[in-house]
């Protein structure tokens, strides 16, 4: 464990991750500074205590000045567009969000010499993979612009990092759900396209039902099959990425951040019912572009590499807690 708590700035901070991020970084002792562009996230999604600027990461003269005021030593970068199908949709928009904006910030840490920097990638960077489980060493062949997207700026900090004075940890999300335990936050997205969100807001009435997008996948029931991780799990494992990015200024890592198991769509909306004691409407349609079959991460790098002991892998408490955050009467936007 290290004793050196310096302030932490997280982009994306009034969003669900990076909400959950500032809660686990407050937790364990890091000041924390907020930079969000609220095109997606919440003002009131930003936890108390962290000084909050309404700022794009892709300004990078107010970012350097932000970086420089509050002598920010780490930067954990999740602001960013996280929609698949839009992404294909509107791939430009995920070269800008996504790309084009993570590289001003990255000029700005090289620029105002921030040593540490913690990216949230995702497991779209493997694409349709030829195993079901992938490691970090797996090919990297995205199908779709949100993975390109990130890989772009992955390769932008390998390549930063060789350069230097930076260290880095990327971690390649799987299925990220639920909410925080103790009600301290969760998944606002207006027009959330996840499974589970949208799950859950079915379960309560929200929405009239839940589509299934392809029953024809070469996997055990023909849905759709996820590595599903708890949000509380994820933010503690980039906690723990930080510490090790302190400890040890010449490495820096590439992390998968999933339990190795994973659950068809079917499956989880097995499991919303039963949280639910209800009957969700289900309807087949047709595959959704940029979707592979089946996508289970291979942990065994970030168990062997960090301290990471997860918590919540259980599905039907990952969707409890997503309910539980549904179940919140909406909050009076503050911005
Ligand atoms: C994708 C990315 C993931 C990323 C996340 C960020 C891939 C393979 N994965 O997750 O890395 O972190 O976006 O946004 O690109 N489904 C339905 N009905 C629905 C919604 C989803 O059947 O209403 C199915 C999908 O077809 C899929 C599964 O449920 O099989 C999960 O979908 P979703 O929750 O949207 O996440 P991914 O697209 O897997």
């Amino acid at each position: 464990m290290t004793s050196k708590k310096f302030p932490v700035l997280v982009t994306g901070g009034a969003g669900y991750i990076g909400s959950h991020a500032v809660l686990a970084l407050q937790d364990a002792g890091w000041p924390v500074v907020v930079v969000d562009n609220l095109v997606t996230g919440f003002r009131s999604a930003v936890p108390y205590g962290a000084p909050f600027y309404e700022t794009d990461v892709g300004d990078g003269e107010t970012v350097r000045i932000i970086l420089r005021a509050h002598n920010i030593g780490a930067i954990m970068h999740f602001a960013g567009s996280v929609v698949v199908p839009e992404s294909v949709e509107n791939p430009l928009k995920y070269y800008d969000n996504n790309t084009a904006r993570s590289r001003v910030l990255i000029e700005a840490a090289v620029t105002e010499g921030v040593p540490h920097f913690v990216f949230s990638s995702t497991a779209a960077v493997y694409g349709e993979p030829e195993a079901s489980r992938v490691s970090e060493e797996s090919p990297t062949r995205p199908i779709n612009p949100y993975g390109m997207s990130k890989l772009m700026t992955e390769a932008m900090l390998r390549d930063v990092t060789a350069a230097h004075d930076l260290n880095h940890c990327i971690l390649r999300y799987f299925n990220v759900a639920g909410a925080d335990p103790q009600g301290r936050a969760g998944q606002s997205t207006t027009g959330a396209t996840h499974l589970i969100k949208v799950a859950v807001e079915a379960a309560l009435g929200k929405r009239s039902h839940v589509a299934i997008f392809g029953d024809d996948f070469d996997t055990r029931d023909g849905t759709g099959v996820r590595d599903y991780i708890h949000v509380s799990d994820l933010v503690a494992a980039h906690v723990l990425a930080l510490e090790a990015l302190v400890e040890k200024p010449a490495v820096s890592m590439t992390l998968n951040c999933g339990y190795g198991r994973g659950y068809s769509v079917l499956e989880v909306l097995d499991a919303v019912d039963r949280v639910s004691g209800g009957q969700i409407e289900r309807r087949q349609e047709p595959r959704r572009s940029g979707d592979p079959g089946e996508l289970i991460s291979e942990n065994a790098h970030v168990l062997a590499t960090l301290p990471w002991q997860p918590r919540h892998q259980n599905i039907d408490e990952i969707v409890s807690h997503a309910l539980d955050w549904e179940r919140r009467p909406a909050l009076a936007p503050v911005s």
